[in-house]
């Protein structure tokens, strides 16, 4: 653990876990209940969920993980919009850690943005996966495409920069709306995210085998027309600079199955809406319940124990075959090691 003094003097530690990753930021689901019902839906990778967390307790593992250095907090679902007290939770996560965002479907964003924006929430993801009202019908089993839309623009004026749109890629589904998509994010000024489709709940595999889209050729399009590329440093995700009617408009590139590089380069620890703390979005076999010691009036530093241990459990899903925790480490410094 880094011991490290921030810029107003007061100490700040961070966190690395075995493979050398540096643990950042927090994505914590606050429900499971969602109204839409999409047929991709990876669901956080939650397969069951018990009672939800109350603010306080939300509130009190985003504090504690801001104290062990994890100071981006995302908020998720299930839809996050349908908690009333949601800007009572942002405003109280505001109050420690750097960045709130949110990730919501959109449908209720047009009435809450600016109020979020007001509570301290700095930005929001929105998924759209398709911008045609016959096929959002039949994705999501709603016909609110347009409150979606309205949603967004009104995020964007809203100041919840930068927006994004996240597009889950799905073969025969909505790959062909890709162009359109830019167009739409270049018109209401939004950053368009093109997400790999993710076999997560067992369930949805059959449906993954179907529609699974391979990102391979999509990105090598991007490539082609952009004029910039650049890299966001969580993921190593790309970031095709295009230019529309004049305008740039960004596009990134979500692409995590078989991706070495993908898992490497994550900082993230997630919270499920029940209160576990969840090192991969791909794994249930070790969780840590952190709520049950809240519940039973812990204090602060049994709590900072419990993500210690979630911290130490983290491996990269996807690696090497046969890689172990120190030959990653000498991939991250740049030594390769071969055997
Ligand atoms: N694969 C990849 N991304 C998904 N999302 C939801 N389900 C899947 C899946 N199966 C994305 C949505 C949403 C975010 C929380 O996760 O785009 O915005």
């Amino acid at each position: 653990m880094d011991t490290k003094s921030r810029k107003d003097g007061t100490p700040s530690t961070t966190l690395h876990d075995r493979f050398g990753r540096k643990l950042n930021s927090l994505r914590i689901s606050v429900t499971q209940k969602c109204n839409l019902k999409c047929f991709y839906c990876h669901r956080e990778g939650e397969v069951s969920a018990s009672h939800e967390m109350t603010k306080e307790e939300i509130a009190k593992i985003a504090e504690i993980a801001c104290e062990l250095g994890m100071k981006k907090v995302k908020l998720t679902g299930g839809e996050p919009l349908l908690r009333d007290d949601l800007p009572e939770i942002v405003s109280e996560i505001a109050e420690c850690a750097d960045e709130v965002s949110l990730t919501t479907n959109g449908v209720l964003l047009e009435k809450y943005a600016q109020t979020l924006f007001n509570a301290g929430l700095k930005r929001v993801n929105v998924s759209l996966p398709s911008l045609n009202p016959e096929r959002f019908q039949k994705i999501t089993e709603k016909d609110c495409v347009q409150q979606v839309r309205d949603g967004i623009k009104a995020a964007a004026q809203s100041h919840l920069h930068p927006v994004k749109i996240n597009m889950v890629m799905m073969k025969g589904i909505n790959v062909d709306e890709i162009p359109r998509a830019i167009d739409f994010a270049q018109d209401v000024g939004a950053i368009l995210q093109l997400i790999e489709f993710q076999p997560i709940q067992p369930e949805n595999y059959v449906c993954w085998k179907t529609f699974h889209c391979n990102p391979v050729p999509i990105e090598n399009w991007l490539k082609e027309k952009a004029l910039a590329v650049q890299e966001n440093p969580l993921h190593k995700r790309k970031r095709y600079l295009l230019e529309k009617n004049g305008h740039p408009v960004y596009v990134e590139i979500v692409r995590p199955i078989h991706n070495s590089a993908f898992c490497q380069n994550c900082t993230r620890l997630r919270v499920t809406s029940d209160g576990k703390l969840k090192p991969c979005l791909l794994r249930n076999d070790n969780l840590v319940d952190i709520i049950s010691l809240i519940r039973q009036g812990a204090k602060s530093n049994e709590l900072k124990e419990a993500f210690k241990e979630a911290v130490m459990l983290r491996e990269p899903y996807w690696r090497e075959k046969n890689e172990n925790p120190s030959q990653v480490l000498c991939k991250l410094s740049g030594t390769v090691r071969k055997n």
